[in-house]
Parts: C-alpha cells; sequence; structure tokens
C-alpha cells in the first residue's frame, strides 16, 4: 500500500476544506487549502521565513515559477507583487493545483496564474519550498529540471531546513555549477540564492 504523502499526486484523505491566513509584502492573504495538501492549517514556517527573507520581486513585474506549490502562497504573493507578474504553479499533487486555480480566481489574478508550464517558458525568478521529503534522489531530479529554466540573469529563492540538509542540498547545487549564496537564516532555516555560473 502506498502511503498518503501530501505530494501524493491523487491525495486518498477526503476534501476537507481549511482556510490559512498570513501577511506578506504588506498584504494579508486568506487562501483556501485542504486536507491531503501540505501545510493546509497554517502558513508553513519555512515559507513564511523565505516570504519574509528573500526581497519580493518588484512593480516591472515578470515571469516567475512557484516549484512545489501546494495550494500557492507562495504563487498569490508574487501575483500580488505587480499586475506585470505572471505566475506559473507547479506540483505533483493535483488537488493542489485545484486549489491554486481557486485560491488565483478568488484574488482576481487567475489570467495571470497558470497551472500548465509551456515548454519554451523561461522565469525570471523560480522560488520554491522545496520536497525535501520526497528523497535525495527525487529532489535533485526536480531541481535539474526547472533550474536550468532561468532565463538569462534570473535568480532562484529557495527555502531549507538546516535539519532536513539544508548544507548538503547547498554543496550538491554548487556542485551542479550554480553559485548559491546564503542569503539569509531565520528560525532553523536557510535561505538560497541561486544563480547560473
Ligand atoms: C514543502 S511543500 C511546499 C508547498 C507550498 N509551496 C507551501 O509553501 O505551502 C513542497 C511541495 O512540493 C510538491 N512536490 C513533491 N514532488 C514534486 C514534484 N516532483 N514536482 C512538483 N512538485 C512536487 C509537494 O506536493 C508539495 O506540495
Amino acid at each position: 500500500m502506498t502511503p498518503d504523502h501530501y505530494f501524493s499526486p491523487t491525495p486518498g484523505a477526503a476534501q476537507r476544506p481549511a482556510t490559512v491566513t498570513f501577511s506578506a509584502g504588506g498584504r494579508d492573504y486568506t487562501l483556501s487549502a485542504s486536507a491531503g495538501v501540505f501545510s493546509n492549517q497554517r502558513l508553513d514556517p519555512g515559507t513564511a521565513v523565505l516570504l519574509r527573507k528573500a526581497p519580493l520581486p518588484g512593480p516591472r513585474g515578470g515571469v516567475y515559477l512557484d516549484l512545489g506549490c501546494g495550494y500557492g502562497p507562495i504563487a498569490m504573493v508574487l501575483a500580488g507583487t505587480s499586475e506585470h507578474a505572471t505566475v506559473y504553479a507547479v506540483d505533483v499533487n493535483t488537488r493542489a493545483l485545484e486549489l491554486v486555480q481557486a485560491n488565483a480566481s478568488a484574488l482576481g489574478v487567475a489570467d495571470r496564474v497558470h497551472t500548465d508550464v509551456p515548454e519554451d517558458v523561461r522565469f525570471d525568478e523560480i522560488w520554491s519550498n522545496p520536497p525535501i521529503r520526497v528523497g535525495k534522489a527525487e529532489l535533485h531530479v526536480l531541481l535539474a529540471r526547472w533550474l536550468p529554466r532561468l532565463a538569462p540573469g534570473g535568480t532562484a529563492w529557495l527555502v531549507v531546513a538546516r535539519h532536513l540538509g539544508a548544507d548538503s542540498l547547498q554543496a550538491w547545487l554548487a556542485g551542479q555549477g550554480w553559485t548559491v549564496n546564503r542569503y539569509a537564516s531565520q528560525k532553523g532555516y536557510r535561505v538560497f540564492q541561486v544563480t547560473a555560473g
């Protein structure tokens, strides 16, 4: 039997609607979540550190990826930074993607938040609280798939708990040729700024 994790493609847990409220970038958010989706009762503390410590993109806008979006807290904040922000949100969990679409509609940004990513799209920024618990091998495959889709000069912002292997992930990324800046640390989490070369 396959255990039902938040990263199951189709959660077996019954839908149990939940609401998550938080503030980021000077705005208040009330988002829909549900059982079977990561951190569905409160904003994950790692995500909170990422949104507090990493510099949110400016009003000029750009093309952003929320990698492993869950119900979409990072995607919604990125969409809220500018009318010119286009956000792609990806997850293996189909329930998470439905919640992202519902949250984007509720916030009036559904036209700028997409859960399908055309092959040719490149990202000015990738933001992620990545799924460490899937295991190193799968995590590395995931990052090796998406980081090369940064546009020239683009930046990825990642948050990882120190006790879940932030430092070994940093070493792996550096070994893959990425420049990794330990941008901030708070409450046991590290925020990495990842750029090419
Ligand atoms: C640590 S959670 C973060 C969720 C959300 N960004 C948040 O801050 O609440 C990581 C997410 O990655 C997703 N995930 C796991 N494996 C994935 C994969 N191969 N591709 C995309 N997303 C994946 C999980 O389903 C989960 O929603």
